[in-house]
This record gives C-alpha cells, sequence and structure tokens, in this order.
C-alpha cells in the first residue's frame, strides 16, 4: 500500500510539475479549454499568447490608446486570445464561463478607463483586431464591417468605391468600430445624420450561450442594446452593418483661433447662442485651452479654436457663418474644400497634400496619459460664467473644454429610440480632458484631479441632473463590484449614460445574461432576485 501510495504522490507530482511548466497542454486551465475545443480547420495555439510567449508585451501595448494604463502595476492579462476566427470566440465565452475567468473584449482599445484590457480581478484579453473585414456595397448603399476595423478604414473603404457617400462617425482614425459603434459614435456629420447607431440596421453576436445572432434572431430588444448601451454587458460583436449616407463631392473647412484678448468671451457668448440652431449642414467643435500669452513674458492666456465643417462649398460656408454668427470674424480665406475623404484627413489637423491612406495607419501618433469627463449643456453661459470659467482654466493651466455642437438631426431623434438619450434640449455636449506626459501615480492623481476640478467648477452651468456620455468613459460616475448591490451600484453611472433608458438595459440584461457573464466595473446589472436587496 504504501508503495502504491508512493507512487501515486510521485505521479500527482509530475502532473503537477507539467501542468504549471506546460499550462497550455492540461485540460484543467482554460487554455487547455479553448485548444481541446479548437476546430483542427482552425487551430487556436497560434493566436493564444501568454506572459511567457516573446510578443506578449508588444501585443498587449498595441492596442493600448492610453498610457495611463501602460505602467508596470498596471494588472495584465493571464493571456491575450487573438481571435482569427468566429469559432474562437464561441470557445472563449464557452470556457471562461467554465473556469470562471473574466473577460475583457478589446476591439481598438480606445476605451478612456482601460476598461477593454485591464481588470482587477484574474482576467484575459479577447482581442478582435484580427477580424476587420469591410465590406462596401454601393448599389445597396450599406456596408458590413467587423468590430476589429478602424473608423479610418471604414472612412477609406467607402470613398474607395463612391465619393458621394459616407458614415456619420467619430473623426479620430484609429478609434475601433466594436466599442465606438456600440456607445454611440458621435462625429461632424451627427446635426445631418445622427450617431452612427442610428445608422446601424444590422448586427452580428456571439452571445452567453456561444449562440451567433443576427438582427432577426437576436431580437428588437437585444439590437436595441447593442446600438448605444455598450455591447460589452450583452455579448461579443462580431460585425455591424451599416446604411451610408449621402455627401457632397467636395465639402468646405474653416479652422479660426481667437485667445482672450481677442473678445474671446464674446465669441463663445455668441457661439452659445446659436450653435445648436444652425441648419444640419454645418457643425462647429470648439476646443478651448490655455497657452503662454504672446505679448506678456511668463503670463497664460486663454485660447479658443474653432473648427468648422460645411457639407457644401466655401462661399455656402462664408455666407453663412457671416449671417448668424459675425462674431466670428471669419474671412473666405480661412475656408478650404476638399473631396469629402480629404476633409477627414484634414480634420484630423494633418497637413493638406497627406495621402488620404494616412487613415488606414493603425500606429497612433502621438499616444499619452488621459483623463476624459463629460457633460451637456443645456441653456447658454452668461458673459460673467464664462470669464470666471477662463479665469478657473488659467488657474488649473491643464485641463481642455470642448464643445461638440448638438440640434438638427439630433433634436429629431427620440430619447428611447436607442439607449443613448441625450438628444433634444442640449446646445452642446462638453468634453473636459486633461493629457500629460508623466508616468506615475502622482502625476495621474495630479491631472485626474484637475479635470475634476474643472467638472466640478461647471457645476452651476450645466443641467442639475448631469448626463454623460458612455463613450467618454468615466469611473468618477460609480463602479460596479457586480455583488448583492449591483442595481444599485449601477444606477449611479447607469442613470446618467442612458437617463430613462437604463431599466430597459437591465431587463435586456436580465434576459439575455442571467449570471452576469458579461460584466465590467460599469457594466449594465441585473434586476436583483427578490430577497437580495
Ligand atoms: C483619441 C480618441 C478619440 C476619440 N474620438 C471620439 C469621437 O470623435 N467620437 C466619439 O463618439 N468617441 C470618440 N472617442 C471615444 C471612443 O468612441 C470610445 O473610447 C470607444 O469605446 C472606443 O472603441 P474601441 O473599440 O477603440 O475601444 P475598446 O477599448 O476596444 O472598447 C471600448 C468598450 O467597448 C467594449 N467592446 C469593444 N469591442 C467589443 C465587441 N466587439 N463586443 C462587445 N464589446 C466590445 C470593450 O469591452 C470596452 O468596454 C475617442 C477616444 C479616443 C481615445
Ligand atoms: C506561445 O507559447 C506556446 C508554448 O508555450 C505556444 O504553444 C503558442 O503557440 C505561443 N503563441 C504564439 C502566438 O506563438
Ligand atoms: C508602454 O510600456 C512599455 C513597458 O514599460 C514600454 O516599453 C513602452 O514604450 C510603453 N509604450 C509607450 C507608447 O510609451
Ligand atoms: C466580407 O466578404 C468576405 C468574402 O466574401 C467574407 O469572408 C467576410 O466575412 C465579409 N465580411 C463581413 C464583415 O461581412
Ligand atoms: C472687440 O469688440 C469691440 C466692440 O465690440 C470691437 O470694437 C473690437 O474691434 C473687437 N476686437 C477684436 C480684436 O475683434
Ligand atoms: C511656455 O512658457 C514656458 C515658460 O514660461 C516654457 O517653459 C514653455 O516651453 C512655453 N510653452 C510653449 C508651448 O511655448
Ligand atoms: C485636488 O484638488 C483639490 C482642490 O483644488 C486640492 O485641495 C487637493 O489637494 C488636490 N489633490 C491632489 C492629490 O492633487
Amino acid at each position: 500500500m504504501k508503495i502504491v501510495g508512493l507512487a501515486i504522490f510521485l505521479f500527482l507530482s509530475i502532473l503537477a510539475l507539467s501542468v504549471s511548466r506546460q499550462p497550455e497542454s492540461s485540460e484543467s486551465t482554460f487554455a487547455g479549454c479553448l485548444i481541446r475545443r479548437s476546430e483542427p480547420s482552425y487551430p487556436i495555439s497560434s493566436a493564444i499568447y501568454f506572459p511567457s510567449n516573446s510578443s506578449y508585451s508588444s501585443v498587449l501595448e498595441s492596442y493600448i490608446r492610453n498610457l495611463r494604463f501602460n505602467e508596470s502595476n498596471t494588472p495584465k492579462p493571464q493571456l491575450i486570445l487573438t481571435a482569427l476566427h468566429e469559432s474562437h470566440i464561441q470557445s472563449a465565452i464557452i470556457c471562461a464561463k467554465y473556469h470562471g475567468l473574466q473577460m475583457r473584449i478589446r476591439s481598438g482599445g480606445h476605451d478612456f478607463e482601460g476598461s477593454s484590457y485591464v481588470s482587477d480581478v484574474p482576467f484575459f484579453i479577447l482581442d478582435m483586431f484580427n477580424l476587420r473585414s469591410i465590406n462596401v456595397s454601393i448599389e445597396d448603399e450599406i456596408a458590413w464591417v467587423e468590430v476589429g476595423a478602424t473608423v479610418g478604414e471604414v472612412y477609406y473603404k467607402i470613398a474607395e468605391k463612391s465619393n458621394i457617400h459616407g458614415f456619420p462617425t467619430g473623426t479620430c482614425p484609429t478609434v475601433g468600430v466594436g466599442g465606438h459603434f456600440s456607445g454611440g459614435g458621435y462625429g461632424i456629420m451627427a446635426r445631418k445624420y445622427g450617431l452612427s447607431i442610428d445608422n446601424i440596421i444590422d448586427a452580428r453576436l456571439v452571445d452567453v450561450n456561444g449562440r451567433f445572432l443576427d438582427r432577426a434572431s437576436m431580437g428588437e430588444d437585444l439590437f436595441w442594446a447593442i446600438t448605444g448601451g455598450g455591447a460589452s454587458s450583452f455579448g461579443v460583436v462580431l460585425a455591424y452593418k451599416i446604411k451610408l449616407v449621402r455627401v457632397p463631392s467636395m465639402v468646405a473647412i474653416f479652422t479660426v483661433e481667437r485667445t482672450y484678448e481677442q473678445n474671446l468671451t464674446d465669441t463663445v457668448y455668441s457661439l452659445l447662442q446659436i450653435v445648436d440652431k444652425l441648419d444640419g449642414e454645418i457643425f462647429i467643435k470648439t476646443t478651448i485651452d490655455v497657452v503662454n500669452d504672446s505679448h506678456r513674458v511668463g503670463k497664460k492666456t486663454i485660447r479658443a479654436t474653432f473648427l468648422g465643417y460645411f457639407l457644401g462649398d466655401s462661399t455656402g460656408l462664408f455666407s453663412l457663418i457671416n449671417l448668424r454668427f459675425p462674431e466670428l470674424g471669419l474671412k473666405i480665406t480661412d475656408c478650404t474644400e476638399h473631396t469629402w475623404i480629404e476633409s477627414i484627413v484634414r480634420w484630423n489637423n494633418f497637413p493638406i497634400g497627406t495621402p488620404v491612406e494616412v487613415l488606414l495607419n493603425r500606429v497612433h501618433p502621438n499616444l499619452q496619459h488621459l483623463k476624459r469627463k463629460s457633460d451637456y449643456l443645456k441653456k447658454p453661459i452668461p458673459k460673467q460664467g464664462l470669464k470666471s470659467i477662463f479665469k478657473k482654466m488659467i488657474k488649473l493651466e491643464n485641463p481642455l473644454l470642448k464643445f461638440f455642437p448638438y440640434g438638427g438631426f439630433m433634436s429629431e431623434i427620440s430619447p428611447s429610440e436607442k439607449p443613448f438619450p441625450h438628444r433634444a434640449g442640449n446646445i452642446v455636449k462638453i468634453e473636459y480632458g486633461t493629457n500629460w506626459d508623466e508616468n506615475g501615480i502622482e502625476a495621474a492623481n495630479h491631472y485626474i484631479n484637475l479635470t475634476r476640478n474643472l467638472y466640478n467648477y461647471m457645476t452651476p452651468f450645466v443641467s442639475k441632473s448631469r448626463g454623460a456620455y458612455l463613450n467618454y468613459k468615466d469611473f468618477d460616475l460609480g463602479i460596479n463590484h457586480n455583488g448583492q448591490k449591483s442595481y444599485i451600484e449601477g444606477t449611479a453611472y447607469g442613470i446618467k449614460y442612458f437617463k430613462d433608458n437604463f431599466n430597459r438595459l437591465v431587463q435586456v440584461k436580465t434576459r439575455v445574461d442571467p449570471e452576469n457573464f458579461f460584466r465590467n466595473e460599469q457594466s449594465i446589472p441585473i434586476f436583483p432576485s427578490i430577497g437580495s436587496q
């Protein structure tokens, strides 16, 4: 008996050793489960990166778009699965459920809180960048877009086939379709055509049971939820079908800069009186920042950059602005004309003449540490208010303030049409932002604090029930621990992002993912079961 016992002991020890040396080959691990499940025609092991694989760090870092989460103490995934085939996603869900391992889904990695590639509990990343085909049909005026594509690639692929078709979406070319389309998708054509979600007509999704669903088989409630409610609470989206929109063959842009000394208060005051009331063809983005005062050595001043976009020509743009917003002092020489695709390049501040292929670049040109917050402005800010905000910004030095115009078609869409509720009654969306270069927690605390200070300072000027935009993810609004209190915790951020649509999202979530497998710091919770409140 003793010898048998020893033999068993030895056998188990060797087994344990081999398990710890080759986790990928053991069926009792998550990776082993992935390998066992994978179909021979779509081998999965070449898509699995363990920390011991030499490319692990570079794969992890290639889609980190916020350097705040590129620190040595940032929690790292147990493995990264760079899905090569849809069956890999099925396996990922089924094996992660079985092994109780948390999954983070990453498409373009632009999440402002890093929630697509960071978690405080053990986790792995399902990375979608290999699944990025885009099929455009000009005849049907539609396209199927896989989630790993970037919006730059979407722009490029449409323009390759037509110069009079476009799509209303964000303008930063590296932003991923997966996160961006599922959370809204706001860009320069929003006042004419709404958000990306207002132009999505179908989707393909893998649900918690590993089933492939399209709009017809998932039903209208779930389709509604993954077009604005953030798909990461509901499943893994594979692709979206989008409806293309018509654009003129030439569009016009202007850029105007003004400093505080150039009547900036009056100009911004006038802007807020009219910017949401202009025709849908026109879009004015205003960026306000703090710069060195060129007239007073060592002093700071406020600068505003007004960027205008017009679905029409320079003459039309010039006369419209001079009629409705003469305070800007626009000159015809401030305006330039471009094809629609060139206008996207220009809007991103690339020099005139930059080839449109720049939109295909997957390497972000200027990575920094970032913090973002958002608000909605419902009443114009009085002149005294603007002056005091500018003074506060000079005192804080770093935070940016951006105004993105609403109105136009945005006002015509019902707030319950999609989970995204911020429609009529908004003048602008406000983005608060801080960018910095220094690593470390001290720098992060300092700059995040500045952003919060400016946000707090704005309290009297924005609506009492402050709203927020899901795609500008902000953990200050509340965190979910996904335990007993998850519904109550979810209400804190859920109401800000979704207002009256929150409970409908919870209803869908409770039906399609009752065990709350698809969860993160700000996911949609399930309704509390009776007795657990
Ligand atoms: C430089 C920069 C510019 C930006 N510009 C704009 C802009 O012009 N307009 C605008 O509206 N927003 C803008 N944003 C915000 C952007 O829309 C969001 O960060 C968006 O979520 C990014 O999508 P992603 O796929 O790149 O991000 P990811 O970090 O990959 O994902 C974001 C979230 O979506 C989830 N997710 C991703 N893919 C899937 C999937 N396939 N299935 C289910 N869940 C998924 C993730 O788990 C995560 O919760 C910008 C952000 C940055 C950093
Ligand atoms: C990572 O290493 C394991 C062996 O430890 C190997 O099976 C796997 O294919 C490697 N992954 C990649 C993407 O090369
Ligand atoms: C991210 O961190 C790694 C490891 O410290 C570093 O090598 C890399 O340069 C960082 N990325 C960027 C863009 O700074
Ligand atoms: C695009 O078409 C190719 C070839 O038919 C197909 O393999 C791919 O899955 C399609 N992509 C989408 C997003 O439908
Ligand atoms: C500022 O406004 C005043 C009065 O409205 C005007 O006289 C002056 O020319 C303006 N200055 C600039 C730089 O626009
Ligand atoms: C602004 O001025 C400071 C010194 O007061 C200098 O260090 C900094 O480089 C200047 N910034 C720019 C953009 O010129
Ligand atoms: C954050 O800002 C507040 C208010 O200005 C200040 O009192 C506090 O010291 C700051 N904290 C940090 C960590 O910078």
